[in-house]
């Protein structure tokens, strides 16, 4: 019935469950809005993200969750203890990784503009890899880099020049992006060049990430493809063996019953299989392997509870259902038109043959949820449920209208607690003078 049987379910009142929790519960203890997130889901998808680089690359790789999907500090905790690594995309998100001491090594930092002092605090704090997007930041980082004494470990960003978001993929070298080194123009190339030859840099590999809400694997074959011809390419050039390819994230999730991903296995078999082939035709060993999963790995845990406030039928247009929630915590529906799949919560088990259009508080036509979605009959009250919010909800939410944020609640195993505290209006002025 719903879209994630093993996080969401229902009980005997009828009411939608998650992580053994009862959500209309969970909306009277908490209050609402409230973003929920079931603990075991997140670490069940970090250990197949895990036995798949054991399965695939005998272990000759990392996973990083990318972080900028849901960032707070209980969120870094749990990456480590299910060891896997972060990317992190600004000195915000690395201040939060560090101030949980999560492991700096395992750690990489991105940005296309990174400011030299976030440049200074990821090298102080000896983060992992620095993804170096540009060539003004490759200077930059190895003057700084030089004052400190030290010899950062990177990778560069190439534009492999693949747009997965298409329906046909399109492989062309003149993709447009803010992001990375070109490949085309040679500039990846003279950046390879300046970074072997630095000596305050110990230069290891080649990062791409070729979009987000990915179905398909061809598109990543393609993208794993072209960047171990440029490893060879480098290695026959310049002599110089790239010992790291990082592939990034954007593996897509289901979020209504529309939505097919391709399923985790078939994606890091399809794409083992392209560097394994490579590497016997190149004669090179396999590189180590990272991906960078966001979305799939904290998207699917999340629901978001509001409360009912007001239902107003415009005869022969539509029926609006108010919520106490808005685009300020979920700015996927006015950004993308993202589909969600919405329930009332104290109504689970009821047919939702009710066709409404979730509204938020925000004084913005546009705040809206969802439209014209199939709900349970609706009444002033009721909780209603958005499914898979766990990712680019949180991390992605505002003050507009100087809304406090919500809370967020981890559940696990029928137990409850808070990890990230609801925001009060005294927390809304605090940095007013
Ligand atoms: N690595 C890099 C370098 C990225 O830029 C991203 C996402 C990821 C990994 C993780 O991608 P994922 O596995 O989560 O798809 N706000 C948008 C998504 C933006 C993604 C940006 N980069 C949304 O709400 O759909």
């Amino acid at each position: 019935m719903f879209i994630y049987e093993d996080i969401v379910g229902t009980n005997e009142q009828g009411n939608m469950t998650i992580g053994g929790c009862d959500t209309v519960e969970l909306a009277k203890k908490y209050g609402t809005p409230l973003y929920v997130m079931d603990e075991n889901a997140i670490r069940k998808a970090c250990r197949s993200f895990k036995h798949s680089i054991d399965n695939y690359y005998h272990g000759n790789g990392l996973v990083l969750f990318a972080s900028k999907a849901f960032s707070c500090k209980e969120i870094y905790r749990i990456i480590n203890e299910e060891e896997c690594g972060v990317d992190v995309v600004s000195g915000g998100e690395l201040y939060t990784a560090l101030s949980v001491d999560f492991p700096a090594e395992k750690i990489v930092f991105h940005g296309n503009n990174k400011t030299a002092d976030e440049l200074r605090m990821a090298l102080d704090n000896n983060v992992g890899r620095i993804i170096v997007d540009n060539m003004t930041e490759l200077e930059l980082l190895s003057k700084l880099a030089e004052q400190r004494q030290k010899t950062p470990k990177i990778m560069l960003r190439i534009k492999p020049g693949i747009d997965a978001h298409t329906h046909d993929f399109i492989k062309t070298g003149q993709i447009d992006s803010k992001f990375g080194f070109a490949l085309e123009t040679g500039e990846a190339f003279e950046a390879v060049k300046k970074s072997i030859n630095y000596k305050n840099i110990e230069f290891t590999g080649i990062h791409c990430h070729i979009g987000s809400q990915i179905f398909d694997t061809a598109p990543f074959e393609a993208a794993a493809d072209v960047m171990y011809s440029f490893a060879e390419m480098v290695k026959l050039e310049l002599g110089f063996e790239i010992k790291e390819i990082n592939l990034g994230g954007g593996f897509g999730i289901k979020y209504t019953g529309r939505d097919n991903p391709t399923d985790l296995d078939r994606y890091m078999s399809h794409v083992a299989k392209v560097l394994k082939q490579k590497s016997e035709q190149f004669g090179m060993y396999m590189p180590r392997i990272f991906i960078e999963p966001g979305r799939s790995i904290v998207g699917p845990a999340g629901l978001t509870l509001y409360t009912v406030g007001d239902v107003k039928t415009i005869p022969d247009i539509r029926t609006y259902v108010a919520v106490d929630g808005s685009m300020c915590d979920n700015p996927r529906y006015a950004l993308y038109q993202a589909a969600y799949d919405v329930y009332i919560a104290n109504k689970a088990t009821q047919p939702r043959d009710f066709v409404a259009t979730i509204a938020g508080r925000c004084c913005e036509s546009g705040d809206l949820i969802q439209e014209n979605t199939k709900i349970q009959t609706p009444e002033v009250g009721d909780i209603v449920a958005v499914l898979a919010t766990g990712a680019y909800n949180y991390s992605m939410s505002s003050n507009y209208n100087r809304l406090p944020k919500p809370a967020v609640v981890f559940v696990k195993d029928g137990q409850s607690r808070i990890v990230v505290k609801r925001e009060t209006y005294e927390d809304i002025i605090r940095n007013d003078i």
